[in-house]
């Protein structure tokens, strides 16, 4: 990994993002993802993509833009309606349908784990499930090793967590072990920060009543070692203090 994080910090090649014009299509194409707003995020990530950010800076606006797009799932999440009371009188309350307890974050490790601070602030009494799938290193392909979820999955509003996705590989292995389980793609929602338009096709096209949310759209998959550019580096080592 240390090898992956010199072949990518060594290049020095630069990248142009997509335009709003080839986000917009991404989103015309695939109707359940939504990218967040670039002026909300595109100094956060900047700050988090810099190869300079000491593990302070990193994690502090990691967790920044995590929480962003931890309110985001919540927006998408249904709503109930009912009368309720202000210190100055009636409104009418749109609040999540689910209690805390009915959600599950459920974590891709070790990245995703990274999500689980920002996470369980936003919703405090949401169940942790986790998925441990790695990429074998000489084949390329995601391997599963290990699960601990919730035995009534199946009842649960799902918040699958991954920072980055790239290929999709892990993506798809997490998302069919959720529904070899019993849970509906309709009540997942996928989170990542930095994705690509390979990962996202893969993810759709096996998956497409799920709804992906992220903060950025790279341009480049570097096929070769599997990493987004200009992307983040390796998130677990930079967030995990691994390097
Ligand atoms: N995982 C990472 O940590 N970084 C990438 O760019 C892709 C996958």
């Amino acid at each position: 990994s240390q090898q992956k994080n010199n072949n990518v910090l060594n290049r020095n090649e630069q990248y142009n993002f997509l335009s709003e014009n080839e986000l917009h299509n991404l989103m015309k194409k695939h109707k359940n993802l939504s990218i967040l707003n670039r002026k909300q995020t595109e100094h956060i990530l900047s700050l988090i993509r810099d190869t300079n950010a000491d593990i302070v800076s990193f994690r502090k606006n990691a967790d920044r833009l995590i929480r962003i797009l931890m309110e985001q799932a919540l927006c998408q999440i249904e709503k109930k309606k009912y009368v309720k009371q202000s210190p100055l009188g009636l409104y009418e309350a749109n609040e999540v349908k689910y209690d805390d307890e009915e959600i599950c974050i459920v974590s891709i490790l070790r990245s995703g784990n990274a999500f689980l601070n920002e996470g369980l602030k936003v919703i405090c009494g949401a169940s942790i499930g986790q998925i441990l799938i790695q990429r074998n290193e000489e084949t390329s392909m995601p391997k599963y090793y290990f699960e601990k979820l919730p035995e009534d999955i199946n009842q649960q509003q799902i918040i699958l967590v991954d920072p980055m996705l790239a290929s999709g590989g892990s993506a798809s292995m997490a998302l069919q072990l959720l529904l070899n389980k019993g849970v509906k793609q309709e009540n997942i929602i996928f989170l990542t920060l930095v994705s690509c338009e390979q990962g996202l096709n893969k993810v759709f096209q096996q998956f497409p009543n799920i709804k992906i949310i992220t903060a950025q759209v790279d341009p480049i998959l570097l096929k070769d070692i599997n990493y987004l550019a200009p992307g983040i580096g390796d998130f677990g080592d930079r967030y995990f203090g691994t390097i």
